[in-house]
């Protein structure tokens, strides 16, 4: 609530309706990402800058008990997010990409669940530490 009192994260929670318990949640917030000429062109992006617009999948997380009892939740919200940045692009912003950095510190899996989901990793912003790999998803390709 803090966050999104303070404009700095809009965060929606999928709740279980027979428990009221939440299921999971994710933030979104906007985004730019930098992409190389060759990126560009792989998605047919003939424009002289590289700066691109984008909206950013800040925080995504499934409670166990969910995955467990319902499959594909992560995917679920991950494809609402593109609904929400389609609905923007429609009637008030434009954003290429979803974005997010896959936190790979604690469970390297995320990054294939980020694959399985669409995304490839950006070149430019690619972190040397590896605690965390920016991707993103094309919404229109
Ligand atoms: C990552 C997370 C959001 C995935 O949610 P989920 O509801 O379990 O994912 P889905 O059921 O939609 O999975 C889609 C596919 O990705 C795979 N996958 C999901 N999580 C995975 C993981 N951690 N490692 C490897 N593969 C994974 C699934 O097996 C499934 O593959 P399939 O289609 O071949 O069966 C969830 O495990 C989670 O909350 N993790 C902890 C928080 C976190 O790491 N968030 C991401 C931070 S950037």
């Amino acid at each position: 609530m803090r966050s999104k009192n303070d404009h700095i994260a809009f965060t929606w929670l999928l709740t279980d309706r027979s428990t009221d318990k939440i299921a999971a949640y994710m933030s979104l917030i906007m985004d730019a990402i930098k992409l190389s000429f060759s990126e560009k062109e792989l998605h047919n992006l003939n424009y002289p800058f590289k700066t691109i617009p984008a909206m950013k999948i800040a925080k995504l997380a499934v409670d166990n008990n969910f995955s467990q009892k319902y499959r594909g939740i992560g995917t679920f919200l991950i494809d609402s997010a593109e609904r929400v940045a389609w609905a923007c692009n429609n009637a008030y912003c434009a954003a290429r990409f979803l974005t997010v950095d896959a936190d790979i510190e604690h469970d390297e899996g995320v990054l294939a669940f980020y694959e399985k989901n669409g995304f490839i990793p950006n070149a430019e912003l690619y972190n040397k530490s590896r605690k965390t790999i920016s991707m993103r998803r094309d919404i229109y390709q």
